[in-house]
């Protein structure tokens, strides 16, 4: 290799490496998704599974108990769904939608008897969901 061609290389092996840096900042940093489970004293708890099908991505079951907070980092701009399972009752909801969420860095969702609250900032709340039963 000639000394230019040498820098040529650097140079062009710096930029991919910068490229795919910025790329992956990206991934990681598009939000945290919270699910708070606040259902009444002593209720037994719930379970619920995250999922996003057009990332290919699953995060499997998890069991939420009273008071828990569940927690994820969503890596992917792909609509995110929840399913939830609480003794006779399930309910399923977009947990992470790119167009309604992309501004902003936490998603919160309050889990109560009476439905499924959204908050951008943990405080105010505007319900979205409510349980079903057959
Ligand atoms: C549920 O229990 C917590 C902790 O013991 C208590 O602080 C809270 O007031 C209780 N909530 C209700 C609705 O009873
Ligand atoms: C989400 O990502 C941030 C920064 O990479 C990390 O500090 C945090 O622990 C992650 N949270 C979860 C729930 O994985
Ligand atoms: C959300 O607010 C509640 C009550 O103000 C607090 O206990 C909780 O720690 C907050 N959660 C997060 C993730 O900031």
């Amino acid at each position: 290799m000639t000394t230019w061609n040498c820098f040529l290389f650097l140079a062009l092996a710096w930029s991919f490496i910068i490229i795919a840096l910025a790329f992956e900042k990206q991934d990681n940093h598009l939000a945290v998704v919270h699910v708070i489970n606040a259902l009444p004293n002593n209720s037994d708890p719930m379970t619920i599974q995250c999922t996003s099908p057009s990332s290919d991505t699953d995060l499997g079951e998890h069991t939420l108990y009273v008071g828990g907070d569940y927690q994820w980092n969503v890596t992917h701009k792909s609509l995110h769904y929840c399913a939830a399972l609480w003794d006779l009752w399930f309910a399923s909801w977009h947990a992470y939608q790119p167009r309604r969420d992309v501004s902003h860095g936490t998603v919160y969702w309050l889990v109560k008897d009476n439905g499924f609250f959204l908050s951008w900032d943990n405080s105010s709340w505007v319900r979205k969901e409510t349980w079903q039963t057959e």
